[in-house]
């Protein structure tokens, strides 16, 4: 019966060889090799040989089975390459026929002009320092020199997480702005000078508009070091403003009010639509507001570790929504997240 397998083996690979198309190939293997074909169907009669033959042939029977096995399936390669080159030959495909096209993803516009920010800051020299999204009420608002109950926590309405009976500063909260990453980046690099943006998720407790919603990104910034100055913080942000909205755009510094900034102010860029002229964008004052700023408060320096006699700093909160809705021409912030692809197809 071993002869007759090793025949059978031969037989079976010299007929391989000699075909040349799928159609043929395929029953070859049902013949040999498959479920019913004729190696396997000896290999079902090892129960008729001696208690010696057994392992002998079994061993031989699934080497050949395999070897077939092999050998099919570079005779399937060859062939289809024969198969193919034939129906070029003939014309059955068409190269000229323009292919179909392939849908691509694309970043998100926030992570657009996110990536943008983070790509100006870097040439200035801010490295990203990620913060958490959940953070302690301490964190939120009392390090940044929001005492309790002070009006200015009402500015923004917080989701607390945890029930009320924790005390007042461990109170978990959403962060509801990215500031609370301030005090992170100061007690995790002081003594050391910083330069850090601060990206992230915000979280407020919103009605939501066209203008407001209940999530939103923010970019903060920090700089800290001996003898950090307000030119500073106009020079940097004034040259961030050019990159961002184009060379020798006007920029124009306000007063302001944080409670973790003293001098507080807010930076407006003349209206990108309308040049200054004054349009419905921006409100027919010819200015846009991007973002809140001032030289860190020596509380705040202090809260972080550093001696407010040795080191001054300043910060800046900027939200990427409001820079994308004036860059693009925007008019609803609820379009960001509500996943409709034929706005987002856009960018
Ligand atoms: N945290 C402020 C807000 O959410 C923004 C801000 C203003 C951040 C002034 C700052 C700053 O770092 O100096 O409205």
């Amino acid at each position: 019966m071993l002869e007759k397998l090793e025949q059978l083996g031969q037989e079976a690979l010299t007929a391989l060889n000699g075909l040349s198309d799928s159609k043929a190939l395929e029953s070859w293997h049902i013949q040999y090799v498959g479920r019913k074909g004729l190696v396997t169907e000896m290999l079902r009669r090892v129960g008729e040989l001696s208690k010696e033959e057994r392992p002998i042939f079994g061993k031989r029977a699934n080497e050949i089975k395999s070897e077939l096995e092999l050998a099919y399936q570079a005779r399937e390669t060859t062939i289809k390459v024969l198969e193919m080159e034939q129906s070029f030959a003939e014309g059955a495909i068409d190269v000229t026929l323009p292919g179909r096209p392939v849908r691509r993803g694309r970043l998100h516009p926030i992570s657009q002009t996110m990536r943008r920010i983070y790509q100006i800051w870097a040439e200035m020299g801010f490295q990203v320092y990620r913060a958490r999204d959940v953070e302690t009420d301490e964190y939120n608002f009392q390090l940044l020199n929001f005492p309790p109950y002070h009006p200015a926590r009402e500015m923004q309405d917080s989701f607390y997480v945890d029930d009320r009976s924790a005390p007042n500063e461990e109170m978990v909260v959403l962060r509801t702005h990215t500031s609370p990453g301030q005090i992170r980046a100061m007690r995790d690099y002081c003594p050391q000078p910083i330069r850090v943006i601060l990206p992230g998720m915000c979280y407020r407790a919103e009605q939501v508009t066209a203008r407001r919603e209940v999530q939103f990104t923010q970019v903060e910034g920090l700089a800290v070091g001996p003898g950090i100055r307000m030119t500073d913080l106009k020079g940097t942000l004034t040259s961030f403003a050019q990159r961002m909205f184009g060379e020798g755009r006007p920029t124009r510094f306000r007063a302001s009010y944080f409670p973790f900034t003293e001098p507080s102010a807010e930076m407006d860029v003349q209206c990108i639509i309308c040049n200054g002229q004054g349009c419905r964008t921006c409100g027919y004052s010819g200015w846009l507001e991007i973002l809140g700023c001032g030289m860190v408060h020596p509380i705040v320096l202090r809260n972080g570790g550093y001696d407010p006699e040795k080191f001054t700093g300043f910060a800046f909160g900027m939200g990427p929504e409001r820079i994308s809705m004036l860059k693009h021409g925007i008019e609803d912030i609820r379009y960001f997240w509500a996943n409709d692809l034929r706005f987002l197809e856009q960018f």
